[in-house]
């Protein structure tokens, strides 16, 4: 079929296997013409694994130090008259890359909440690896199936004492203009986006690959976080999502506990604000990722969701030296996103930010064509016009 973007708000209906295995080749290359990660893992399991920081974690790890990698998501395989989810497609170019350059590479399509996906995995990694020396937990999601308690929680992006008025950008027109938000009316709200994104599912992923013995003497294990600017903590890090990373952060010393005595160890990375399928969801965060770009542009220190994971691997969790961590014990990837120089400018360009000005003060282009390219769109070396098929099958699920 003739595969064309279609959008609904911040949500892309449609993804193109050939665009996205474009992505997948572009990051692949990034990888690679890095060099290889001196003493990287070389059996990881990536939970989350299919988009954003997951499928970027899932190519540092194969393509950056030949590891063989378990992948875990949630997406819509491709068939016959529809289309699969971008995810999938993801997925579906990164085995194939994988196998051709002789590297173990397989994945499980189904609910990492629940103890029947955890199981599944447990079961693929002793039969095929043994153990794994890296898990990463890179899980994005606006709800989740307690596994223990049957209960749905829905997750919800909101601030917490009082409404939050601020300028945000539909980013397909460009307009700029003020939204307000208001707090959380129940003490359930922040519960269940705590239950969704904090910390515990994290925490019953390692407690039963442990109880399995599929984690090997010394594993790492990784998950992400954010912090952001002051102008975003209303909505973002004092706001419903941020108490989830709280949640996720302190779940750190728990897992430290189980891991002590195979000498394992567990991590949060705080990553960059980058175009995901999650993050476009959040109110006024386009805004300001259109206005970080262009600042971070221009000062030739803009990275991608590659760049800063191929980094977080080479100079964080396997560089040999001292890991460098915050006053909280985390990894901060997002170092170069809050450099001093680079928070001033975008909070200078912030308060000028119109809908007249949008094009030339930030880089909404930029943003834009990002935003596409998760679906496989934008992308030069593809010909959008031409018939495409649509049913490409993840070899190792079919
Ligand atoms: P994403 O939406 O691109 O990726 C989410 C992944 O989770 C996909 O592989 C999806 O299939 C999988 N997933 C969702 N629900 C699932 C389920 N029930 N079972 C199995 N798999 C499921 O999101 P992104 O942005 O890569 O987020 C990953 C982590 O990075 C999150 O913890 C996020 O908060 C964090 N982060 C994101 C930043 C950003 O700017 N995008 C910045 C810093 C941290
Ligand atoms: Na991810």
């Amino acid at each position: 079929m003739i595969i064309q973007p279609r959008t609904r708000g911040f949500i892309c209906l449609t993804a193109h296997p050939d665009g996205a295995a474009q992505h997948i080749k572009n990051q692949i290359e990034y990888v690679k013409s890095k060099g290889k990660i001196a003493d990287g893992p070389k059996k990881v399991l990536v939970i989350g694994a299919s988009t954003g920081f997951g499928i970027a974690s899932r190519i540092s790890a194969a393509f950056g130090s030949d590891a063989a990698t378990i992948g875990v998501f949630f997406e819509k395989p491709a068939t016959e008259g529809k289309l699969g989810t971008a995810g999938w497609y993801n997925t579906a170019a990164f085995e194939k890359e994988a196998q051709a350059a002789g590297l173990y590479a397989k994945s499980i399509n189904g609910d990492a909440f629940s103890d029947e996906i955890k199981q599944q995995t447990i079961e693929l990694i002793k039969k095929d690896l043994g153990q794994v020396d890296l898990v990463v937990y890179s899980l994005a999601s606006p709800r989740r199936t307690h596994p223990k308690t049957g209960v749905q929680h829905a997750s919800v992006l909101k601030p917490i004492e009082k409404p939050f008025t601020d300028k945000t950008v539909d980013f397909h027109t460009g307009v700029v203009s003020d939204i307000t938000i208001n707090p959380v009316e129940l003490e359930d709200d922040i519960n269940n986006t705590v239950a969704v994104m904090g910390g515990e599912d994290w925490k019953f992923w390692i407690e039963d690959l442990k109880a399995a013995g599929v984690l090997a003497e010394g594993v790492k294990t990784v998950a992400y976080s954010y912090i952001g600017p002051e102008l975003t903590y209303p909505i973002y890090r004092n706001g419903t999502i941020g108490r989830a990373k709280d949640n996720l952060e302190a779940t750190v010393p728990a897992i430290n506990a189980l891991l002590a005595d195979i000498n394992g160890v567990s991590y949060v990375s705080v990553n960059k604000a980058l175009v995901t399928q999650s993050s476009s969801a959040i109110p006024v965060v386009p805004l300001y990722i259109s206005l970080l770009y262009k600042v971070m542009k221009e000062k030739g220190i803009h990275e991608g969701t590659i760049e800063q994971m191929q980094r977080l691997f080479a100079e964080r969790l396997y560089n040999n030296s001292d890991l460098q961590l915050d006053e909280k014990g985390r990894i901060r990837v997002d170092d170069l996103e809050m450099r001093e120089d680079v928070q001033q400018e975008v909070a200078e360009l912030w308060k000028k930010a119109t809908t007249e000005n949008l094009e030339e003060i930030s880089d909404i282009q930029g943003y834009r064509n990002d935003f596409f390219q998760l679906f496989g769109f934008n992308f030069d070396e593809i010909d959008y016009e031409k018939d495409t098929n649509e049913v490409v099958p993840v070899p190792s699920i079919g």
